[in-house]
């Protein structure tokens, strides 16, 4: 049986992972890529192209076939044919959900599907490094990978408080949410000013801690968590205030060392966002941190030597990029060590200092 992983939606999320599947296929045992583009375009002429040229596959909607092979692009597949030939399908649009009541639902091939962050009750909730022992093989068929900064406040939580064996020594645990304005490959939604968001959740806030509750919750826990959430007029980076109440007391050098010790958490001595942006487009595969979260050491403090204060950054769409690798992995073939050793070509944009 051919190992097919088809991508829809080719956006900020779809194109790097339609490039890092097809770059590493060999490596996590893929045989092939395929990817589903809707909206014919000649400004996209260029990438599509260049993501054929690494081997990922067209598949688009019969009514679109001609347009694409106009533009000089070979289809391989129809959006249909594609998805009932595909072992796993990694939805990369806002519609997912739509996409699993029109499409999903209904076919016999795949083994399983993922959607990501906006498509809430799609599936399990999932983030790499939180919650692999809530998957269950064969049952788990619909994943919905968590959104960025829900990573990055899972992971928080978790490496600060969890003594082991499902016991955390959290309290309780607040968070404002900067937003970055838009994405940089985006046009639209671009906000001049600061504009701040409503609490419209009267229990989490925002549906940042909302979501990280409802990861936790996959764990048989209940967290006592509350989000705000602040759009800034950058595009560069999402940034996390962060307030951790513990039911110990810690101090500071432990703060630090279970960052340090966090493979997936990374630690910088930097405070601009700009800088650890940079670093992303530097290093970074298509640009992308692959870490969980970017922990700026200087800005830690432990107070009354219970709560835990400090920023950190998201890398954004980074962080659901090895989560839905990961997840991509362990429906093909679920076992966690496997899928530990299929991850290992992306290891070396997982910082752990920045
Ligand atoms: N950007 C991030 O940092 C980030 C991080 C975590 C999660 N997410 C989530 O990931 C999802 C995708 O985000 P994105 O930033 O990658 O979006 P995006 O850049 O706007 O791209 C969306 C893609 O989905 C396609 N699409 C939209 N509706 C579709 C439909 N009904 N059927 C088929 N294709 C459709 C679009 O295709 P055409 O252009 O060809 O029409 C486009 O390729 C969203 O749910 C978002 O909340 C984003």
């Amino acid at each position: 049986m051919k190992r097919v992983v088809h991508v829809v939606g080719t956006g900020t999320i779809g194109e790097p992972l339609i490039g890092l599947f097809t770059d590493f296929h060999d490596r996590m045992g893929i045989d092939e890529v395929t990817f589903h583009k809707r909206t014919p375009l000649e400004s996209d002429r260029a990438r599509i192209g260049h993501l054929m040229a690494r081997g990922a596959k067209l598949a688009t909607d019969p009514d679109r076939v001609n347009s694409y092979e106009n533009m000089g692009h070979t289809v391989s597949y129809t959006s249909e044919e594609a998805l009932e030939r595909a072992t796993v399908v990694v939805d990369c649009t806002p519609a997912g959900n739509q996409n699993k009541e029109d499409f999903y639902i209904k076919l016999k091939g795949p083994k399983g599907y993922l959607a990501q962050g906006s498509e809430f009750g799609f599936g399990k909730p999932y983030a790499r490094g939180i919650n692999e022992e809530s998957l269950v093989a064969a049952e788990d068929k619909f994943i919905q990978i968590v959104s960025c900064n829900t990573h990055n406040i899972t992971t928080l939580v978790k490496t600060i408080s969890d003594e082991g064996e499902g016991v955390y020594c959290l309290d309780r645990a607040n968070f404002v949410c900067m937003r970055r304005a838009n994405d940089v490959t985006q046009v639209e939604k671009f906000v001049p000013a600061p504009s701040v968001g409503k609490h419209d959740d009267s229990q989490f806030g925002t549906h940042h801690a909302r979501d990280a509750h409802g990861v936790f919750e996959t764990l048989g826990m209940d967290l006592d968590m509350f989000s705000s959430a602040v759009k800034l007029n950058t595009q560069y980076m999402h940034s996390i205030w962060f307030q951790l109440r513990l039911t110990r007391d810690m101090d500071l050098e432990e703060v630090v060392e279970r960052f340090r010790d966090n493979h997936r958490v990374a630690t910088t001595a930097k405070r601009e966002a700009n800088l650890i942006f940079s670093f992303g487009r530097d290093h970074g595969y298509y640009g992308r941190i692959l870490s969980q979260t970017v922990v700026a050491l200087p800005t830690l403090v432990v107070r009354d030597k219970r709560e835990v204060y400090g920023f950190c950054f998201t890398p954004q769409d980074g962080n659901s990029l090895l989560s839905s690798v990961a997840a991509t992995l362990w429906l093909m073939e679920p076992n966690w060590d496997s899928v530990a050793e299929r991850l290992e070509p992306l290891r070396r944009w997982v910082y752990q200092e920045i």
